[in-house]
């Protein structure tokens, strides 16, 4: 029987109905939460993603402020715009998208922007809360991506707790964070990367695999334990130009026991779940 399709796109429209209603509910009070996304350049990709969270945030009654700077702006300008925004009460989130052109240093621009409206949860500050155990309740952010991917799997009712889980990557973005989500949630975790001497011998003792990777075919059917739970968070184009993420999806669904399909799985997650920490970030700040 092939493997159970986790449908990004249905779960993400119900998260979204309920983030709407928080956001309506402080909006009542006078307090309508707000993202400002950042992009410097002229990648087109991220033109596109930037232009998805905005009009997400316009879809679930948030406020948004886009600003685009040309690839040239200099860091000294980005992190003055930062600390306008860190102080403007009606932004609860602050995203810098990424890649930033060569000359600014990333992080610093991440560690400039406060901790509480740090939505993507890429500061050190969210990065050491998800360390300690502590992420999403009061201290920190959870990074997006892998957010969404702990959604997906509760969604099919998978408890980590004492599984084994395998991450392929390690990202600050997503394998790390990722990695530590599942800990947190009681699975025993393998990190695998670039340099893992024999990755089918880990991934075909897991019960759950998160592939991010960034490379198609990356996880092919003989590498998969019948029944597993394999979530794909690749992003890549096939020869004929069509998207597909890092998981041979027609071989692996013979084996696997669900899967996440790409396009319309993590993808719509991820904003899914930027919307989420901005009205959290919103909560927090009517507290
Ligand atoms: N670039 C790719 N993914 C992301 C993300 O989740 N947040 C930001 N800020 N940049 C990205």
């Amino acid at each position: 029987m092939p493997a159970q399709t986790i449908d990004g796109v249905a779960l993400s429209k119900q998260i979204r109905g309920e983030v709407a209603q928080r956001a309506a509910a402080l909006s009542a009070l006078g307090i309508t939460p707000g993202l400002a996304v950042l992009l410097v350049g002229d990648n087109p990709a991220s033109q596109v993603y930037v232009r998805n969270k905005v009009k997400a945030c316009q879809e679930a009654g948030l406020h948004s402020v886009l600003e685009t700077y040309p690839a040239e702006f200099g860091e000294a300008e980005l992190l003055a715009r930062i600390a306008a925004l860190n102080a403007d009460p009606t932004i609860h989130g602050i995203l810098v998208q990424l890649p930033l052109p060569r000359h600014i240093d990333e992080q610093r621009v991440i560690e400039a922007i406060a901790p509480a409206k740090d939505v993507d949860g890429f500061h050190v500050a969210s990065a050491g809360a998800l360390l300690v155990g502590r992420s999403g309740d009061e201290a920190g952010f959870r990074p997006c991506t892998p957010y969404g991917c702990m959604k997906m799997l509760e969604s099919i009712g998978c408890d980590p707790r004492g599984r084994h889980a395998v991450v392929i990557g390690r990202s600050n973005i997503v394998g790390k964070p990722m990695a530590l989500l599942l800990l947190q949630a009681h699975a025993t975790v393998t990190i695998c990367h670039s340099a893992t001497a024999d990755l089918a011998h880990h991934t075909r003792q897991a019960d759950i695999v998160v592939v991010a990777v960034g490379r198609r075919h990356t996880l092919t059917a003989d590498m998969v334990k019948p029944g597993a739970v394999v979530i794909d968070v690749g992003m890549n184009r096939d020869e004929a130009g069509r998207l597909c993420g890092d998981v041979d999806f027609d071989g692996v669904r013979e084996v696997a026991g669900a899967l996440t399909p790409v396009p319309g799985g993590v993808g719509p997650m991820t904003i899914t779940m930027l919307l989420a920490n901005t009205v959290e970030a919103a909560e927090r700040s009517a507290r």
